[in-house]
């Protein structure tokens, strides 16, 4: 068996698989996520150690254990975890949707400059991630950064506790703003400015790479072999697109859930010259672009039980499908700011061009549209880059509404599929798990082998037109709103 542990930021997921793919057992622990002051969000360590072990043994007693031959990881990416010298944890991990860094940011991005960050690691700095953090914790706790001797990412932790390896890898390591993401080394220059040494920081691996064998004491106490291979795996957007097959060049997935994730995976190093798509290395040994629309699903939950009291979503959901497209409705999805393509935490939602005649199945409609040409901002980014995309593969909530897909095949103009697996980066991790191991050669292979397209929903030419012009006139609506929500 081949088992993929995913650090997510309210639950653990394990699962098993056999080596021909498929899930023989899945299971999940929930954890603990704190907000102590607005803007804060944290979590404890130990409680991602001791919900995945206690998931292993449960997920462990249906399975004959001397079948289990590698494990690997997925984590929520960003999240600052600190050890001290004994390897005890310093501080709770401050998590990617913590917003404490504003000024950390600024002073990135402003007083040493975008160009130049930009230029050390392939990104801006943004508050999620982790080298922001670093600042702000040398800053306001200096008692906690002077002993900080390990400075680590979420699942990284969880490696470490396994296999006793100090290791991390490109694709989770990208999102921390002090890699060098095209040439897959630490960025010296990022390392001075947080004033940090490569000796607190994990050694660098690919993301199917084995870090080393289970510790023997936690072999014994699970029951498993002593030589269970370890392979570190990647961060969650990364794993998840391995778990969907997104790995050759040009392939493309949307991850349709609270937040929208457009993702695209790329042979080479590519930048977004004005920094609106993250450029990250991507966990088969290559490299991927992706943009974040922060309300996606989370906009048609907050517009079906927090405006219409309902839990109906297949009700408004049909009456959507009898409203027309009508070119002088929108809704902007900014609920909790944006990412891509405006990277402005304080721009909000709205409703434009509500008349006499709209009703609520215009507006659901509205709102599945407005997702769908917020999406299509990231997409059009890739486009002026040069990434010709013909197919997406689409997974998430939201992807389980057939409206919805028709809308982003129409508005986006591309063929979106279905795929026989939906598990995301648990999956993508036990594949991981069995490249590392040796039952594959390149990651690509294991995903040519598992992962198959069931369903595919074609764009509708005449849609896609009248969907086009609705884009330019989306387009136009966020510079001159934008001032209001400063
Ligand atoms: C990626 C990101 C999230 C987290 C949590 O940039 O912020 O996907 O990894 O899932």
């Amino acid at each position: 068996y081949f088992i993929g542990i995913d650090i997510g930021t309210t639950s653990v997921k394990i699962i098993a698989t056999d080596e021909n793919g498929n899930i023989v057992r899945s299971i999940s622990k929930e954890y603990p996520l704190s907000f102590p002051k607005p803007l804060w969000s944290q979590q404890n360590p130990e409680d991602w150690w001791r919900q995945s072990i206690s998931g292993f043994k449960e997920l462990l007693d249906g399975l004959d254990k001397s079948e289990v031959k590698a494990v690997s990881f997925s984590g929520q990416m960003h999240g600052m975890v600190t050890l001290d010298e004994n390897d005890q944890v310093v501080r709770p991990a401050i998590l990617w949707n913590d917003q404490r860094t504003e000024k950390e940011c600024e002073y990135l991005n402003n007083e040493i400059g975008r160009n130049k960050i930009s230029q050390w690691t392939g990104n801006v700095a943004l508050t999620g991630f982790t080298a922001p953090k670093v600042l702000w914790l040398k800053g306001n706790e200096p008692e906690n950064f002077a002993v900080a001797k390990k400075i680590m990412l979420p699942k990284d932790y969880i490696a470490y506790k396994m296999s006793g390896v100090f290791a991390t890898d490109m694709s989770d390591a990208s999102g921390t703003l002090y890699l060098d993401v095209k040439n897959r080394k630490w960025s010296a220059e990022m390392l001075e400015l947080l004033g940090i040494s490569e000796e607190q920081l994990p050694r660098l691996y690919e993301s199917y790479e084995v870090i080393g064998n289970i510790k023997p004491d936690l072999a014994e106490e699970l029951g498993l072999n002593k030589d269970v291979k370890i392979v570190i795996g990647g961060g969650d957007q990364a794993v998840a697109a391995v778990g969907g097959g997104v790995v050759g060049a040009g392939s493309c997935s949307l991850s349709l859930g609270t937040s929208g994730v457009v993702f695209t995976s790329n042979e080479e190093f590519f930048v977004d010259e004005n920094n609106g798509l993250h450029s990250f290395c991507h966990a088969n040994g290559k490299y991927h672009l992706m943009g974040v629309t922060l309300a996606a699903a989370a906009s048609l939950k907050w517009w079906v039980e927090e405006v219409n009291k309902s839990e109906d979503f297949d009700g408004l959901l049909n009456e959507a499908k009898e409203a027309q497209i009508d070119d002088s409705l929108f809704y902007l999805p900014y609920l909790m700011g944006e990412r891509t393509p405006h990277n402005d935490p304080n721009c909000r939602g709205t409703f434009i061009g509500i008349n006499m005649t709209h009703e609520r199945k215009h507006m659901t409609r509205a709102v599945l549209e407005g997702v769908a040409f917020s999406l299509r901002d990231t997409f059009e980014i890739m486009k002026e880059m040069g990434i010709e995309i013909t197919d997406i593969s689409i997974s998430g909530g939201g992807a389980k509404s057939k409206l919805w897909c028709e809308i982003i095949a129409d508005v986006l103009n591309v063929r979106v599929n279905k795929l026989n697996t939906n598990e995301g980066p648990a999956y993508g991790a036990a594949i991981l798990a069995s490249v590392g191991f040796g039952l594959f050669d390149r990651v690509e292979d294991a995903c040519c082998k598992f992962i198959k397209v069931t369903e595919s929903i074609h764009p509708d030419k005449e849609n896609s037109q009248l969907y086009n012009k609705k884009y330019e006139k989306f387009r136009k609506i966020y510079p001159t709103v934008k001032d209001l929500f400063k």
